[in-house]
């Protein structure tokens, strides 16, 4: 694949972030939802980029010491090529500059996502936890994973 550019999403990214989204997420955040994250401090959002066109993105939201992977998105076509580990990475990278205080990382992933699951099993993600009947649409179980900044280096 050609390069892929990760950097800050800002403004200009909401349309392309929001075709993303809706063709991603059973239950995808709108426009406003996605501006009002942007305008968060507590937030860092990323966009991948490949020819000025958004393929992927990423949000983080912190919670004193502890960071909640909100959505990690990559457009079907262009998965399997290392641009959602990108993305996670200089997101973290990003978040130990910013906030360095943050002991853990942690998230929420529906049970049957292989895909997602094996990602964070392989960036250092334990399992944790389980919410019974966390997702709607359809409804299913959610895995809770984290990660220990203090034992994962980057
Ligand atoms: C999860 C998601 C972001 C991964 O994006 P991606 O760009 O395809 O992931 P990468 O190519 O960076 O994969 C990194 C690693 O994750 C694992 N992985 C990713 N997709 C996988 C799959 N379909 N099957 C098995 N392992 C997979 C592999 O270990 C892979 O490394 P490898 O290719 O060297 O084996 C993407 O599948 C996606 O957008 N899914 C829909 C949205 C979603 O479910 N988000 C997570 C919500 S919790």
């Amino acid at each position: 694949m050609e390069k892929v550019t990760i950097r800050d999403m800002s403004d200009h990214d909401l349309d392309g972030v929001y075709l993303l989204e809706a063709g991603c997420d059973p239950v995808p955040w709108s426009v406003s939802a996605l501006k009002y994250e942007l305008e968060n401090k507590e937030s860092i959002l990323k966009v991948a980029l490949l020819d000025d066109t958004v393929i992927g993105y990423t949000c983080i939201r912190t919670l004193l010491d502890v960071t909640h992977v909100m959505k990690i998105s990559v457009n079907p076509e262009y998965r399997r090529n290392g641009v959602g580990r990108l993305l996670l990475t200089e997101s973290i990278k990003l978040l130990r500059t910013l906030k360095p205080g943050v002991k853990y990382v942690t998230l929420e992933v529906r049970e049957s996502n292989y895909a997602a699951i094996t990602l964070y099993d392989n960036s250092g993600f334990k399992r944790t936890g389980k919410r019974i009947n966390y997702y709607r649409n359809p409804v299913e179980d959610g895995l809770i994973m984290q990660l220990d900044l203090s034992i994962v280096s980057g």
